[in-house]
């Protein structure tokens, strides 16, 4: 997801989910927008003009024929200005007036002006939702080439239940974004190892670790949003897969060792994510192993499993390869001897001493190590963290 400089108008409508539009501008200036808002008259009576303006930084336009707002910045002017027009929430009334062509209010003659694409997030009762005059004039909207995003089913505003919810916010983000497909890594092939391994001990007993593969499944996003051919060996997780990305599922860090030796060749950059276990019981029992008697301590001989990025990075061509650290104390300077000892292009230092970020999280708060310079990256969740990561890779291969 990538909306940075990108110029969104927002059109904000009359319903209940006309507050929501506070947190949409919000989000979008998070992913770089620059954001506008128009508002019809009825949306001012469900959210202010100034809170908007607040949120915005940038005035709010609600009168056609305003002296005032038309000297600094005019409906076509606007029109003009921005790369989308976003109208979230949509009336059903709105949509009825835009689909009629009427230029009766700053918004809709935006919307016959504007010649950038526009987009409709439809918000309003289910039964005015399943309404057939609506689903005609829904019809004709996608039509005539209008973006659609929703709506969502579930519990009403009204009390009632049915299609109709205005699209949840993140997900309003991120159809945004999905209209202005990023460049950085088109034509690349990533290959990413995400989540845990699990090394057995015997049929029913493993060794494994708290990662959720949330980080690696957040860069394969990032990196198809980029434009990248995506290939995903993953330990066990419970995400759910990454659509346009070939996962490979694999259990143990012997399986991943195979599955990335078989696959990385012709790979532009690997992204190591994994927790890989560092070690795996010399010997699996192949029935489960039954409790001592009367002992109370239990051996288990471990031997090392190979290291899966400093291989990829021994290879001739290599790709560029990334690694991660996870670790709990000093953690630069043990990043910076990994990046030197498994021969890495960069490593991205990941403290998970702290609970709140790192290892099974939402969030996550890393510093970037290339061999010349440290960028650092407070947390954010592992989406946004992401897609600045890719941005850093994509502009550190160029
Ligand atoms: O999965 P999540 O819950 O979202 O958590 C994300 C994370 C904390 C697991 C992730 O951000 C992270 O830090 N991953 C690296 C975890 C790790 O095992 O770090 P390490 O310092 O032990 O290993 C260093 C690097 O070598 C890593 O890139 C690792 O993938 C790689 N490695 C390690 C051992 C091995 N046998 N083969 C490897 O490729």
């Amino acid at each position: 997801m990538n909306l940075t400089n990108k110029r969104i108008l927002l059109g904000v409508t009359g319903g209940i989910a006309a507050y929501k539009s506070a947190e949409l501008v919000r989000r979008l200036q998070d992913e770089g927008a620059e954001v506008r808002v128009v508002m019809t008259n009825a949306a001012t009576e469900f959210i202010t003009p100034l809170t908007l303006q607040a949120l915005s930084g940038n005035p709010v336009h609600t009168d056609l024929l305003d002296t005032e707002t038309e000297s600094v910045m005019g409906h076509i002017d606007l029109a003009r200005w921005a790369d989308l027009v976003l109208i979230a929430p949509a009336s059903a009334n709105f949509i009825a007036r835009m689909v009629s062509g009427q230029a009766d209010d700053l918004l809709t003659t935006l919307c016959l002006a504007a010649e950038c694409p526009i987009a409709v997030a439809p918000a309003m009762n289910q039964a005015m939702w399943g309404n057939a005059m609506t689903q005609d004039n829904m019809a004709q909207l996608k039509e005539s080439g209008i973006h659609v995003f929703g709506p969502d089913s579930g519990s009403q505003a009204c009390g009632e239940v049915g299609e109709g919810r205005l699209l949840d916010v993140p997900l309003l983000v991120e159809a945004t974004s999905r209209l202005f497909p990023s460049t950085l890594l088109a034509g690349k092939h990533v290959m990413i190892t995400a989540g845990p391994t699990q090394e057995a001990i015997d049929p029913v007993r493993y060794l494994t670790n708290r990662s959720s593969g949330k980080q690696g499944y957040a860069l394969a996003e990032a990196a198809i949003e980029a434009g990248a051919k995506v290939t995903l060996v993953s330990g066990p997780t419970n995400l759910e897969q990454v659509t346009r990305a070939t996962t490979i599922d694999v259990i143990s860090a012997q399986d991943m060792f195979d599955a990335v030796m078989a696959n990385v060749d012709g790979c532009d950059i690997f992204i190591a994510v994994a927790a890989v276990a560092d070690f795996k019981p010399n010997i699996r029992a192949d029935q489960k192993i039954k409790k001592g008697n009367g002992e109370n301590i239990f051996s288990l001989e471990l031997i090392e499993n190979p290291d899966i990025v400093a291989s990829v990075a021994e290879l001739d061509p290599k790709p560029y390869t990334v690694g991660f650290a996870a670790e709990t104390q000093d953690l630069l300077n043990y990043a910076r001897s990994k990046l030197e000892r498994k021969n890495l292009d960069l490593i991205i230092a990941n403290d998970v001493s702290d609970q709140s970020i790192g290892f099974n999280s939402d969030n996550n708060a890393t510093t970037v190590i290339f061999r010349e310079q440290e960028t650092t990256l407070p947390s954010m969740s592992k989406t946004t963290l992401s897609r600045k990561l890719i941005k850093l890779i994509a502009e550190a291969m160029a």
